[in-house]
């Protein structure tokens, strides 16, 4: 049996859809349950449906064999798993972002920058030698610039619409191509690769 953990919420129907193409049989994915344990009809697949960032963590322990989770996720984790394919699913740039009238907000010797990618900002504002404050952050980030929490956030921007809503816009592009990755267990690979060699050969093929 295969072990997949899937992010919950925007990934969760792409990633599902995926799999079918590839003859998983993930119809038991689209009950509306809230069941966090789902196994397929065929009883060769169980599924964990977990937070984003929980994904990189029950890969890492060999608890899921297989992971989706975006590449903001795996940036930010820093697991010690294998990425194998990019799934192409769920594009998204990393972003700092904030009031478009105050572009220089980024120059702000003081900057105060919210986000809940607390270590890949840390990493980004370490290597331009830039000293700023983060403000850790699990959701809603937009709004804190808009209350004056931060003075700018650093967050991933799909369809621009949360920012646009909020009245901000993208002042820097940090990461492009931000999407979905698969993430194998490093001991799985090996003990089960009969299975997800396979698959992951098919998975390619349905991405190409
Ligand atoms: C993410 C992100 C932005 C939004 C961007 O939040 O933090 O708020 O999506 O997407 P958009 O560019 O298509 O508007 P998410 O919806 O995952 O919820 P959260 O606020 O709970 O983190």
């Amino acid at each position: 049996m295969i072990y997949f953990a899937l992010s919950k919420g925007r990934l969760a129907a792409e990633s599902a859809a995926l799999l079918k193409k590839c003859g998983v049989d993930a119809s038991v994915l689209e009950s509306d349950t809230r069941k966090l344990v789902l196994t397929s009809a065929d009883g060769k697949y169980g599924f964990f449906l977990v937070k984003p960032s929980d994904v990189p963590t029950y890969v890492e322990a060999g608890v899921a064999d297989l992971g989706v989770v975006g590449k903001d996720t795996l940036m930010e984790e820093n697991k010690d798993l294998y990425e194998m394919l990019d799934l192409r699913l769920g594009e998204c740039r990393l972003c700092l972002a904030g009031f478009p009238a105050r572009k220089d907000a980024l120059t702000n010797p003081h900057l105060r920058v919210a986000t809940k990618y607390v270590n890949t900002a840390r990493r980004v504002f370490e290597e331009r030698g830039e000293e700023i404050e983060i403000i850790p952050l699990h959701g809603s980030i937009e709004l804190a610039p808009v209350t004056g929490l931060a003075d700018v956030i650093f967050d991933v921007v799909q369809t621009g619409s949360t920012l646009k809503a909020n009245g901000l816009a993208v002042l820097e592009e940090v990461f492009a191509g931000i999407t979905a990755r698969l993430v194998a267990n490093k001991v799985s690979l090996k003990l089960k690769s009969e299975e997800i060699l396979p698959l992951i050969g098919k998975l390619k093929e349905v991405i190409a």
